[in-house]
């Protein structure tokens, strides 16, 4: 039995994680876990390093100090086995313009490396899972940006990864969709036993989604850790919304300076 519960159940861990790129320091000291099953947004101001926290995950590169595991593994030394564990679903579909729904759900399946007689039984019971019975054979420039995120949606679930991330995925529709396709996606994550992350500037969208709330300041460090009770109430969530958004405000007093040099915020791993 493992020593460490925390490690045995999570599935993201970031030790005093850093970024630099080239003159810019874009995670200054990133550390939290997350675990099985919990879906987690994550919102900060533009530019305070969300989707470079994304790309770590994804072993896109390495950091410059400290460690990121996923189910134990080290994303970028071990690229080829998270071809299948980790799918990201971004703010624009991102789906081949030449290729049908069909086809493009497909397309992400050959990457993964699925078995092809899985290929079309798969993309088609997706497709239908989200909606688009009977668009199969439609391009993207037949379909509606909901519609698309749709496609975009089924290509992710279809490889049936364990982690599935979410670049402002629902942040291009309007209010209506965006809140029917959220609805769909906290139901097909919780129904398949996988974990969701959620990169948002919707505060409300975060705090409908899932358990947690991870707040990030420039230089990519955690502000706050917010946990959402299953049976908030709306004076709760304002509360919460308050709290976040306080989190969210440039420096202030006890964390970092205007430099960026560190007082941490996030928590110990061990
Ligand atoms: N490959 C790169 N090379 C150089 N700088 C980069 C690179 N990727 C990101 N950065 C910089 O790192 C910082 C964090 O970028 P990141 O894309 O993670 O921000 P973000 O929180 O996702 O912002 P947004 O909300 O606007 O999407 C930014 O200042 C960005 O310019
Ligand atoms: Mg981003």
């Amino acid at each position: 039995m493992s020593a460490n519960p925390v490690a045995e159940h999570s599935i993201i861990q970031f030790d005093h994680v850093q970024k630099s790129f080239p003159g810019h320091q874009a995670i200054s000291d990133l550390d939290f876990t997350i675990a099985r099953n919990e879906i987690v947004s994550v919102v900060g101001v533009t530019g305070c390093g969300k989707s470079t926290m994304f790309n770590l995950t994804l072993g896109l590169f390495a950091p410059t100090q400290g460690t990121v595991r996923v189910q134990g593994h080290d994303p970028y030394a071990e690229f080829d086995w998270f071809r299948r564990k980790v799918a990201v679903v971004f703010q624009d579909a991102r789906l081949l313009p030449w290729r049908t729904a069909l086809q493009n759900v497909c397309v992400g399946m050959k990457f993964a490396g699925v078995e092809k007689s899985e290929w079309e039984p798969r993309a088609r019971d997706w497709l239908a899972r989200l909606g688009l019975s009977g668009r199969e054979d439609s391009y993207p420039h037949q379909l509606s940006g909901g519609q698309r995120q749709r496609v975009s949606l089924a290509r992710a679930f279809a490889v049936d990864p364990e982690l599935i991330l979410c670049d402002e995925s629902f942040s291009a529709l309007d209010e209506i969709t965006a809140k029917n396709l959220r609805a769909e996606f906290v139901e097909l994550v919780r129904s398949g036993g996988k974990t969701g992350v959620v990169i948002t500037h919707n505060i409300g969208e975060a705090l409908s989604l899932g358990n947690r709330v991870l707040v990030l300041r420039a230089p990519g460090h955690l502000s706050d850790d917010v946990g959402i009770p299953a049976d908030a109430s709306d004076a709760d969530r304002e509360a919460l919304r308050t709290r976040i958004l306080a989190a969210m405000e440039p420096a202030g007093s006890g964390d970092v300076g205007p430099s960026g040099a560190l007082t941490t915020a996030g928590r110990s791993a061990s």
